[in-house]
């Protein structure tokens, strides 16, 4: 594991980059060379394990393009590239997107907080964060019903994924170009409501999803922890609160024989379409006892299911959507891993951890550093020298 180790800080060397007193981690040189939301969380967790101060660097140059409304875009444009093969979109901004992704950042900070008990870049970075979750909890609910939605499936970090083919409108078999085409309709839409959450975007799409409730859920109390460790006494147990009513906002709105189920619309209809998602109320503790049991049972070990050759799918087998090539439509992705990984570990799910943590080394040392793999094959697909395969170092820490 050694080589693995040491494989993991070298390509994450590699990946960063330097802008004025600012420093970065792209994902891939060639296909992603920005910084992106969700994947500088991912490196700051993963650098824990090398250089807390560097994984510190990382946040700090994310919460500098904060929005005064508090929002954290999901693409901060640095510098250009000198070549990439990345379409880059007009967000209707210079240097930054204008929509968000899934909240990872409390838990990225508390991790590194639980590494070197630095209190001082605890406090310095406390008003970065408190503002925005404070952005999701009253821009992305403004009905007060305690579930935070999207505006925009790229805000899930899983662009093409078929949990968003109803209310985007599509069928389940499409192809990589119908789904980008109606993302693309959308920002269009966004840029006429001047990107305005509450007030006009929630017109074109509005989904309440899964993973991005249960990942909202594990960061509120880390949240709260945080809070309490800096002594505001009331703002810890505000947010342990809100993480509270979401957690059963999630299982009065979504859950459904023993799924949670991603919503859409004011009326809360709920995506009967099976990915990964079904597991991610367990990174949160979500789900109870039992409902885990049977998830693990009858869809995390099931061969018709999620049980392929390699796992997990991001896509369970029996969808009609399921495409082993689909990029979010079936392929693997270690960050789901990872989500996945530690919610077994929440429930006890040791062997079950082991195993998908064995299967994650495996396909890195069949096929790379790849952005996605083929779970019936464990082919490598997409960007190269992709860095989230580094979050293996973080399985092998637990
Ligand atoms: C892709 C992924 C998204 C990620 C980005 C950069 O768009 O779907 O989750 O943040 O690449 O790695």
């Amino acid at each position: 594991m050694g080589n693995l180790k040491k494989s993991i800080f070298k390509l994450l060397l590699e990946n960063r980059r330097e802008a004025k007193e600012y420093q970065y981690t792209v994902p891939s040189p060639d296909s992603y060379p920005y910084q992106w939301l969700w994947d500088s969380c991912f490196h700051a967790i993963i650098l824990t394990h090398y250089n807390t101060g560097d994984a510190k660097k990382e946040l700090l140059s994310l919460v500098a393009k904060q929005f005064t409304n508090g929002m954290i875009p999901h693409m901060n444009y640095w510098q250009e590239p000198e070549k990439t093969n990345f379409p880059k979109i007009d967000w209707g901004k210079e240097d930054s997107s204008s929509i968000t992704q899934p909240p990872m950042l409390a838990y990225a900070v508390w991790q590194i907080y639980q590494k070197d008990q630095d209190l001082e870049f605890l406090s310095n970075i406390y008003g970065h964060i408190k503002r925005f979750y404070d952005y999701l909890l009253k821009e992305r609910d403004p009905r007060g019903h305690h579930l935070v939605s999207i505006i925009n499936p790229d805000e899930s970090g899983e662009d093409n994924s078929p949990r968003f083919d109803l209310p985007l409108n599509l069928p389940p078999k499409q192809t990589i170009e119908e789904n980008y085409k109606k993302r693309l309709e959308l920002i269009s839409k966004n840029h006429k409501c001047n990107f305005d959450a509450p007030f006009c975007m929630k017109n074109f799409f509005w989904a309440k999803d899964v993973p991005f409730n249960s990942i909202l859920v594990e960061n509120l109390k880390i949240l709260s922890s945080i809070a309490d460790k800096l002594n505001f006494d009331e703002e810890s147990e505000y947010y342990h609160h809100q993480a509270s009513l979401i957690k059963e906002a999630m299982r009065s709105l979504m859950l459904e024989d023993g799924i949670f189920w991603s919503t859409y619309g004011k009326d809360y209809k709920k995506i009967k379409v099976k990915t990964w998602a079904i597991f991610s109320p367990l990174f949160a503790k979500v789900a109870t006892d039992s409902e885990a049991k049977n998830l693990i049972k009858n869809y995390f070990l099931n061969p018709d299911e999620f049980y392929l050759p390699f796992i997990l799918p991001t896509t369970s087998k029996s969808d009609p959507a399921f495409d082993p090539k689909g990029f979010w439509r079936g392929p693997i992705w270690i960050s789901t891993n990872w989500i996945v990984f530690k919610g077994l570990k929440n429930y006890g799910f040791e062997v079950e951890a082991k195993y998908l943590l064995d299967c994650s080394i495996k396909l890195l040392e069949k096929s790379g550093f790849r952005e996605q793999y083929n779970p019936l094959t464990g082919e490598g697909f997409g960007a190269r020298n992709f860095t989230w395969g580094g979050l293996i170092a973080d399985m092998l820490e637990n």
